[in-house]
């Protein structure tokens, strides 16, 4: 919003170095995942992370970012997002979205993946995959000559037959040298509307979807987003540059589904 709210575009050999720090967000992700299981505690998630981040020569992007507590964002069932990771422990049918960010060479890595812990309920196995599916449908229009609000209405119209609430309050964003940066990427709106996507944009596209209401209440920590009426929420978060060629997923999850594998 207004004049400062600049576009930064990327030269190749930047996007090359983003390219680096999601590739430690992956792998980081990855040694997550092979954790996930009923018993766990949120804060041990949160200590392995940081500790591989580090002992990978990045920082965790999250950490002291607005005064944020933590190197995850552990979001556990009616947590939308933004969950700070504490002594609870993940139990079986639970949902979890781990969000993760790694600062390297000057640059962030940013994205996010809901799991299942142990066996879930069908409702909730259903708006994980449509959340994850809604998220791989939308990035398609990430091309240039595209506007943003084709994305965001991308996102939005995947999940609507399905009823689900399509969370308002927060977006996908740009992402380079600073974790958030413009163009803000909601997860509604109308084709043809908001910035024009061009080449050398890098950012973030992360639906947010709740199984019932769209409304969202924060607690008392400022942080922890929850939905309005308690019921489950999905995240998943990819990030990307724009080329002359389309798009290029900078995020990966072969880590996490290598790790899945074999959990
Ligand atoms: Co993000």
């Amino acid at each position: 919003m207004g004049i400062l709210r600049r576009v930064y575009l990327k030269s190749d050999s930047e996007i090359e170095l983003i390219k680096k720090s999601s590739l430690l967000v992956g792998k980081t992700l990855g040694e997550v995942a092979k954790l996930i299981k009923p018993g766990v505690p949120l804060f041990y998630l949160d200590k392995v992370a940081e500790e591989f981040i580090r002992d990978h020569h990045g920082v965790p992007s999250f950490k002291g970012y607005n005064g944020y507590p933590a190197s995850l964002c552990l979001s556990v069932n009616d947590v939308v997002v933004h969950g700070i990771p504490n002594n609870d422990v993940l139990q079986e049918g639970d949902i979890i979205s781990v969000d993760c960010g790694a600062y390297l060479n000057g640059f962030h890595g940013d994205y996010a993946y809901t799991f299942a812990v142990g066996e879930i309920s069908e409702e909730k196995r259903l708006l994980v995959e449509r959340t994850k599916e809604s998220l791989l449908h939308a990035i398609k229009y990430a091309v240039p000559g595209n506007h943003i609000g084709d994305i965001s209405h991308a996102v939005e119209s995947y999940v609507k037959p399905f009823n689900y609430g399509v969370v308002r309050e927060l977006c996908g964003h740009g992402i380079g040298k600073r974790m958030h940066e413009s163009p803000d990427i909601p997860n509604y709106g109308k084709p043809g509307t908001g910035e024009l996507i061009r080449e050398g944009m890098v950012f973030c596209v992360e639906p947010m979807i709740n199984m019932g209401t769209h409304k969202v209440t924060v607690d008392a920590d400022q942080w922890t987003v929850r939905t309005a009426d308690g019921k489950p929420a999905a995240h998943f978060e990819h990030q990307m540059a724009i080329t002359s060629k389309g798009f290029e997923l900078l995020s990966t999850y072969q880590y996490v589904e290598e790790a899945l594998k074999t959990n």
